[in-house]
């Protein structure tokens, strides 16, 4: 057994649930009628003081519980519609990804903060925010995170592979993310290497960081910001970005995230185990730019390429004005000014 499978075994002891939040799962199965503390303290076989202190810390995190004496406790609502780690745990499918959540109403980065506790944290803990203040895009660019507009996460992952090989991660968040979206009847497509884009125009990025020693993988964060419900964008991206619900799509965003968890362990799984076909085989079919003529953007400025396959490890197979094949490992793809807007 490798390491990538020793962890995959011991990973199922950590997705149990805590007493608060089995607490809740009662709470949430009674909700037509009062359930008494002793029931509830009998049914998880923990104590009567225990359930008090978990119904109280329930009310603080916003769930409306009346409690009346004598008869007992019911679950009435929500205060906000911040979508709590509860909510997508339940009726979660995954093995471990997303079964710890650490859920912010704000944050200044998911990624930062996923970073800062990573070494300590268990692999497939996500790190979600209703908001971020800070929230970063790809080559130190920005990723506006407003509140009520998108979804920005970011997964803790310790993978035991090559270094070089880290930056496939990228490749399955993306195809996890187009097949997730075909699944919710969302017709996607990926900008190599990391934009997922709907009628050509940008709804979701990944970014990706990495901590290692000289050959050593110590976590990846592999952070996901999209665009669900914005109206409109910043001038400067109007041109290029989009919603889900401005192309649409209304899309729900615990449905949404259970969903791709579920994909991506999928695809992450067959990974670890040296597979990475099912991930290259969705890159393939839902490239957005291969078959295409496309600009490729380095530091010397733009070349005009056309993009002609996707390699067994992800990487861009073009095809130069001068008709040599050349391995594109990463960088910034165009296709604006030929037939686009990406
Ligand atoms: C890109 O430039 O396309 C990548 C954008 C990645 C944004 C996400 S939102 C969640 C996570 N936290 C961050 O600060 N960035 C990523």
């Amino acid at each position: 057994m490798d390491k990538n499978e020793k962890n995959i075994e011991e990973r199922t002891s950590f997705n149990k649930k805590t007493s608060k939040e089995q607490v809740l799962d009662i709470l949430i199965e009674n909700m037509d009628i009062h359930i008494s503390g002793e029931a509830i303290s009998q049914q998880l076989g923990i104590s009567r003081a225990s359930v008090w202190k978990h119904i109280n810390s329930l009310k603080k995190e916003g769930f409306e519980i009346e409690s009346k004496s004598g008869i007992g406790y019911i679950l009435l609502g929500k205060t906000d519609s911040s979508l709590t780690s509860y909510e997508i745990k339940r009726g979660l499918e995954t093995e471990f990804i997303g079964q710890n959540i650490e859920y912010f109403k704000s944050i200044d980065s998911t990624n930062t903060f996923a970073k800062n506790i990573a070494p300590k944290s268990d692999e497939g803990m996500v790190i979600i925010s209703d908001e971020q203040s800070s929230g970063k895009g790809r080559v130190g660019r920005e990723w506006i995170s407003k509140e009520n507009e998108g979804i920005y996460f970011s997964i803790i992952l310790k993978p035991d592979i090559d270094i070089m090989n880290a930056s496939f991660l990228t490749q399955v968040a993306g195809a996890a993310m187009v097949s997730s979206l075909e699944k919710m009847g969302v017709e996607s497509t990926i900008k190599w290497p990391n934009d997922i884009i709907v009628n050509e125009k940008k709804i979701s990025g990944i970014l990706t960081e990495m901590s290692a020693e000289i050959d050593q993988i110590s976590y990846i964060v592999v952070g996901i910001g999209v665009n669900l419900y914005n109206q409109s964008f910043e001038e400067e991206i109007e041109s290029k970005a989009t919603s889900l619900k401005k192309e649409g799509y209304d899309i729900d965003k615990k449905e949404f995230l259970q969903k791709f968890f579920l994909e991506f362990e999928d695809l992450y799984k067959e990974f670890l185990s040296g597979d990475k076909e099912s991930t290259i085989s969705i890159l393939r079919k839902k490239s957005a730019v291969l078959d295409k003529e496309v600009y490729i953007i380095d530091r010397t400025g733009k070349t005009k390429v056309y993009a002609r396959d996707i390699d067994e490890n992800g990487n861009l197979l073009v095809e130069k004005e001068n008709g040599s094949i050349e391995t594109i490992f990463t960088g910034e793809i165009s296709i604006r000014g030929l037939e686009s807007y990406i």
